[in-house]
């Protein structure tokens, strides 16, 4: 089955051809950063604006790389929740007219679905159910997955998503937006012991599982000479660019490592699916391979962030069930099918 992958949920217009939910043909990204760049931050209005003029030419290419005609495609899946609500309004519109004119089925996914099954597109095919660690600029969620559709949420953020967090500190110090590629970068070269940031005290009871990034990004952004430390001769380590982003990277990958961790000893789960653009950090991607009692499957750098590949691939598993969406299906800004449950 030759399914259109469609994305459009917030400044990454894109569109794929992907053949059974494994075989990529096509997959084109074309992203909006440098229209939101001077604002340091995603502008609902323009990224729509962006998606209504590119998503035709998008979706032509995505065809046109994959060597098909439109006659060609079985099925069209379309990201649908959660996101910008008039961006996904564009892609979802755009799907539920190419397949009419086709009449082929469309099916509308869940983006973070689309994120957790991103590794399968590179061929790892971990057996059910293992954890998921969904990290990205909207959302931080620790998971038990029993298959493609079945995800309870065991913790996820009390305030800032992860992603956020390295956004708004770079925005903050002029880093780049957005900020987390920024700070994987300058962290490479700094000091991850420069600064000893404070780790939110969430490691009881029903926040077992949760995480919050506002103190760290307080810390960060305000109180930065509070948590400055000094080096064997007593001297007080710079507050270069580098020493800042790599203790704060440092400490908002521990704040995830703890929460996850944790579920980890609590389900007895030890094969762990990451996605979402933040899944691209190299120092969170270092601990985990580190972690020889885990199997700790990361999407390749390509397939973190947003795209259409996943989404084509997620839909090709409903549609090969036989499931589809009706015309009437409306877009929808949060993420609606997650159940919160402990273990
Ligand atoms: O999944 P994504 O492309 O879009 C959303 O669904 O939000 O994630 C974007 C987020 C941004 O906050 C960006 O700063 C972060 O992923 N990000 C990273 C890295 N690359 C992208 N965060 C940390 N380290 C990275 N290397
Ligand atoms: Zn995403």
């Amino acid at each position: 089955m030759t399914i259109l992958g469609i994305e459009s949920s917030c400044d990454e217009c894109a569109a794929a051809v992907v053949v059974d939910g494994r075989q990529i043909l096509s997959n084109i990204v074309a992203t909006q950063i440098p229209f939101h760049e001077i604002y340091d931050g995603v502008v609902p209005e323009i990224a729509s604006r962006k998606h209504t003029e590119w998503i035709s030419e998008v979706v032509s290419e995505a065809l046109d790389k994959a060597g098909l005609h439109p006659s060609h495609i079985d099925g069209v899946a379309v990201t649908a929740k959660p996101g910008l609500l008039g961006s996904l309004l564009v892609g979802l519109n755009f799907a539920k007219a190419f397949a009419w004119s086709l009449n082929i089925p469309f099916i509308g996914t869940d983006h973070m679905l689309s994120h957790l099954y991103a590794p399968r597109l590179s061929g790892e095919v971990p057996d059910y159910p293992f954890l998921g660690l969904l990290v990205s600029g909207g959302h931080t969620i620790i998971c038990k997955v029993d298959d493609f559709d079945q995800v309870s949420v065991l913790g996820t953020t009390i305030d800032d998503a992860v992603g956020e967090a390295f956004d708004k500190v770079s925005k903050h110090y002029g880093f780049g937006y957005p900020g987390g590629a920024y700070i994987d970068k300058l962290a490479v070269s700094g000091n991850a012991g420069a600064f000893a940031f404070p780790l939110p005290n969430l490691h009881k009871g029903e926040h077992r599982y949760d995480v919050s990034y506002s103190g760290l990004k307080t810390a960060v952004i305000n109180q930065l000479d509070q948590f400055r430390r000094r080096d064997g001769d007593g001297n007080l380590f710079d507050a270069s660019p580098a020493n800042i982003a790599a203790s704060f990277q440092k400490t908002a990958v521990d704040i995830l490592l703890r929460a996850l961790l944790h579920a980890v000893e609590d389900t007895g789960l030890t094969t762990i699916v990451a996605g979402g653009g933040v899944a691209a950090n190299s120092y969170l991607r270092s601990c985990l391979a580190g972690r020889k009692d885990l199997r700790c499957i990361f999407p390749p750098l390509d397939l973190c962030g947003d795209n259409g590949a996943m989404t084509a691939g997620l839909g090709y598993q409903y549609l090969a069930r036989g499931e589809t969406s009706p015309m009437s299906l409306t877009a929808s800004a949060r993420v609606s099918m997650f159940k919160r449950r402990y273990p």
